[in-house]
C-alpha cells in the first residue's frame, strides 16, 4: 500500500522533529543532566492520589457526564469566583459555563475548534508553546505570530497591528512557556479592551497559573504573597468575554491524569462540550474525581521552592547572557551569547557533550537564538547544569 498517499496535509503539516531530536540525543547520554522536563519534579499531594485510588475502588469507572462530574465543575465555579470574581459559572441563565475537558490540550484544541473556520486567523505569541502553531493546523486557519522577542511579553501594543477582518482568536499565555513571564495587570486590561473593541476572542492559557511567584504577584499589582491572593487573577470579572484555559496536571504533577477546564462564555463552552462528546468524551473519571481533592492541597512551599532555583538561575547565567526574569511557570529562556556566533541548536549539541540537556528556540520559535531550560528538577541537579551551560557561556 502506498501508506505516503495516505498521510493528510495536515498531518504532515506537523514536523515534530526538532523535539524528538533533542529526546533522541537525550537518550543516548549516560547520566544526563536533564533540564528539559516541562512537568513538577515534586510529589503528587496524597490526598490527591487517594480521592482517584477510591474512586476506582468505589466503581466510578464509567463514563462521566461529558461536562464533567457536577461536584467538580461545583469546585471550579466557586474556585474562579475567588480567584477571579467570575461569578454564575454554573447558573443555567447566567450566559456562562465550565466543562471539564481531557488535558488542557484537550482544551485548547476543543476550543480552536468549536470557533475557528478555515482560514480564520488565530494570533499567537511568539516564542510559543509547542501545540500553539498547530492548532491552527488542525483547524485549517491561520496562525499569525506576534513577536514578543527580547521581553516576551504580549501587548496590545505588539498585537494590534496584527488583527485583520479574519481574526477571530487572541491565544494570550501567563505564566508563559517557554519564558516564564508573568503580564502586568495593566497589559491583561490593555488586551482584553482591544479584544472587547475588535470583537476577538481572549483565550487565556493559564496552566501555570498556580506557579506565579510571590514577587511577580507584587509587581504585576496581583497582591503581595499567596495568601493575600491564591492565583494570579488577570481577567478578573471578565468571564463573558474571556475563554478561560486551565489545568491540574502541572500544578500537582498529575500530568498523566490528562485533566484540565475551560470556563467563560456560555455560547462557546456548550460548543466544545459538543465536540467532547464525540472526541474525548469526558475527561477521565478517576481523574476527575482525584482533581476534586486538589483543591485542598497546598502546593505554595513548592512554589516558593521553585522561585529560589529561578533565582539560581538568574545568579549563574545572568552575568554570562541576557535572561528574563521568570515570574512563574518553572522554564527560563536565556539568549545564546552573541559573541560565541552560535544558534540555538548549535548551542545545545555542545551543551549534550557536557551532558546538558535543554531545547533550543526554534522549538517555541521562528527564532533560534535562546533555549529553554527546565528548573523542575533536584537543586543539585540544577547546579551542575547551570555551572557548565555558564562555562560554555564564558
Ligand atoms: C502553555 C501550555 N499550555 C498547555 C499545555 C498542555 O498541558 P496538558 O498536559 O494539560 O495538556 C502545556 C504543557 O506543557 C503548556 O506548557
Amino acid at each position: 500500500m502506498d501508506t505516503a498517499r495516505l498521510v493528510s496535509s495536515r498531518a504532515k503539516g506537523i514536523d515534530a522533529s526538532g523535539i524528538r531530536r533533542v529526546f533522541e540525543l537525550g537518550a543516548k547520554l549516560k547520566d544526563p543532566i536533564n533540564l528539559s522536563i516541562g512537568q513538577p519534579d515534586f510529589p503528587v499531594p496524597a490526598g490527591i492520589k487517594r480521592a482517584a485510588i477510591e474512586a476506582i475502588e468505589q466503581d466510578r469507572n464509567g463514563y462521566t457526564l461529558t461536562q464533567g462530574i457536577p461536584e467538580l465543575r461545583a469546585r471550579i465555579a466557586s474556585h474562579l469566583e475567588g480567584d477571579l470574581g467570575w461569578t454564575g459559572l454554573e447558573s443555567p441563565d447566567s450566559g456562562l459555563g465550565v466543562c471539564v475537558t481531557s488535558g488542557t490540550s484537550g482544551a485548547l484544541l476543543l476550543a480552536m475548534l468549536a470557533v475557528l473556520d478555515p482560514g480564520d486567523e488565530l494570533i499567537i505569541p511568539d516564542p510559543y508553546f509547542v501545540m500553539y502553531p498547530h492548532l491552527a493546523t488542525m483547524t485549517g486557519a491561520k496562525a499569525v505570530r506576534c513577536d514578543t522577542y527580547p521581553d516576551f511579553r504580549m501587548t496590545a501594543e505588539r498585537v494590534e497591528p496584527l488583527i485583520t477582518e479574519k481574526t477571530k482568536v487572541l491565544l494570550v499565555n501567563s505564566p508563559s512557556n517557554p519564558a516564564g513571564i508573568v503580564l502586568s495587570r495593566e497589559a491583561c486590561r490593555d488586551l482584553l479592551e482591544m479584544c472587547r473593541a475588535k470583537n476577538v476572542l481572549l483565550i487565556s492559557d493559564e496552566i501555570y497559573d498556580e506557579f506565579t511567584y510571590r514577587d511577580a504577584r507584587t509587581d504585576t499589582g496581583i497582591g503581595s504573597g499567596l495568601s493575600v491572593c491564591p492565583s494570579p487573577g488577570r481577567f478578573e470579572g471578565a468571564a463573558s468575554d474571556v475563554l478561560l484555559v486551565r489545568g491540574f496536571g502541572k500544578t500537582y504533577g498529575i500530568t498523566g491524569w490528562r485533566m484540565g477546564y475551560v470556563a467563560g462564555p456560555k455560547a462557546v463552552v456548550d460548543q466544545i462540550a459538543k465536540l467532547q462528546q464525540y472526541t474525548f468524551v469526558c475527561a477521565p473519571s478517576m481523574a476527575q474525581w482525584g482533581s476534586l481533592a486538589a483543591f485542598d492541597a497546598d502546593i505554595t512551599g513548592h512554589v516558593d521552592d521553585y522561585q529560589k532555583r529561578r533565582d539560581l538561575v538568574l545568579a549563574k547565567l545572568g552575568p554570562h547572557t541576557e535572561v528574563q526574569t521568570p515570574g512563574g511557570a518553572f522554564y527560563a529562556f536565556p539568549q545564546v551569547p552573541e559573541r560565541l556566533g552560535l544558534s540555538a541548536s548549535a548551542f545545545i549539541e555542545r551543551a549534550l557533550e557536557k551532558s546538558v540537556l535543554v531545547i533550543p528556540g526554534k522549538v517555541f520559535s521562528e527564532r533560534d537564538t535562546h533555549f529553554r531550560l527546565s528548573y523542575a528538577t533536584k537543586m543539585q541537579n540544577l547546579e551542575r547544569g547551570l555551572d557548565a551551560l555558564a562555562a560554555l557561556m564564558r
